[in-house]
């Protein structure tokens, strides 16, 4: 088998399962006794780590659930928080946000009287047109890397313009943590989301970095846990895991960097000259390691059972829902022809793909694609 979707989740690394495992007995974090101080003493190391990694204070550090959670957390609270201080009904999203956002903003306008405005993205993947932050929001989100594309996206420069009209701003790490430098200081944004399993973490773990204010009004009620954002007794192991996970993450980051880039270049290369009329979706600054590539004509559900049957795991961005096959909101957002979109591909390789994977692929992608093509002919 050849693993091509780190995108969608990534092995864990050896880290991470050492430092789960150490503290798997863990009591309360919040017990008055010496077994609780000493959970809430790895919480605490826990926090630090993950606040140095990624440009935060210590305090600012919320462990959740997962990414979803954390987007969820940060545009609702954000929103309602604003709402409930007499401030703007607005919310402003990129076209091209993740369903954690997406989903999230369009049932604020649905139930909660939100108005939304867009920032728009050009052919090229990245948002180009930010004048839908020059009105006051309660919010704004946008993304640091498309998780269909890879398209990095000018997260700073949305800050800063949305500051000028003291909009609070979230963006949406998931794909970008551990892949490229993050500093939430440095990028100005009031509240960013990481995910755990995207840099070999634990799955159902998130990060949620959170300046002091505006806070997000929290969505769980409870016992106050994590600064009152998240309530729940902290899974002191998950968050151990995560933080060790992301501190190697970001200690290799060059390496990895180096290793995946050697064979995205054969990789695409090799895809190029084998496959008549490939298109590689975004000519910008893409992340380390994403292959987004479309084959005009072709089917991108047959294309992936093909890829299955071969023993090749990826994915392609068009998502098939009640049983109608339609081009992704993020292809269709960027003007890309449906003939095009919806024979999209997407690569993703980690610190685990070999040459012998991409090997695998220049051997196995010519054929599935012309069977895909007359698939997408009929
Ligand atoms: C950009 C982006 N945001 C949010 C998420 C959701 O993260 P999680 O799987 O941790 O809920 C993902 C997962 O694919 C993602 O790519």
């Amino acid at each position: 088998m050849a693993y091509f979707d780190h995108a969608a989740t990534t092995p864990m690394r050896q880290c991470a399962i050492d430092a789960w495992v150490e503290h798997a007995g863990a009591v309360n974090p919040g017990g008055q006794y010496a077994s609780g101080r000493r959970a809430n003493s790895a919480l605490t190391d826990a926090r630090e780590a993950v606040a140095q990694a990624l440009g935060a204070e210590p305090a600012e550090v919320v462990f959740v659930g997962s990414g979803t959670e954390a987007d969820n957390i940060a545009v609702r609270g954000l929103y309602r928080a604003a709402v409930s201080a007499g401030g703007p009904r607005r919310v402003v999203a990129s076209t091209i946000e993740h369903p954690a956002v997406r989903e999230t903003v369009l049932s604020l306008e649905r139930e909660e009287g939100a108005e939304v405005a867009c920032l728009p993205v050009g052919r090229g993947g990245a948002v180009r047109d930010l004048s839908a932050l020059d009105s006051p929001a309660a919010v704004a989100a946008c993304m640091m890397a498309n998780n269909e594309t890879g398209a990095i996206q000018p997260v700073a420069e949305i800050a800063r313009r949305a500051a000028e009209q003291d909009t609070a701003v979230h963006v949406d790490a998931v794909q970008a943590v551990g892949k490229i430098p993050v500093d939430f200081h440095k990028i100005g944004a009031t509240t960013l989301a990481a995910s755990a399993h995207k840099f070999g973490g634990p799955r159902g773990a998130g990060i949620l970095l959170a300046k002091r204010t505006p806070a997000p009004a929290p969505l769980i009620l409870g016992g106050g846990q994590e600064r009152g954002l998240r309530s729940g007794t902290v899974d002191v192991a998950t968050a151990a895991a995560t933080a060790a996970a992301l501190t190697e993450a970001v200690a290799e980051m060059e390496q990895e960097r180096a290793h995946v880039d050697t064979l995205c270049e054969r990789l695409v290369a090799g895809i190029r000259a084998s496959i008549p009329d490939t298109q590689v979706t975004v000519q910008g600054e893409t992340l380390p390691g994403h292959v987004h590539v479309m084959f005009p004509g072709a089917n991108g559900d047959a294309m992936l059972m093909l890829l299955d049957a071969a023993g090749i795991e990826a994915s392609t961005g068009s998502a098939c829902s009640a049983g109608v096959n339609r081009m992704s909101h993020v292809l269709e957002a960027m003007g890309i022809d449906t003939r095009d979109g919806m024979g999209a591909l997407r690569l993703t390789l980690g610190r685990t793909t070999t040459g012998e994977d991409v090997d695998m692929v220049l051997r196995e992608l010519p054929r599935i694609v012309e069977r895909a093509r007359v698939a997408g002919a009929l």
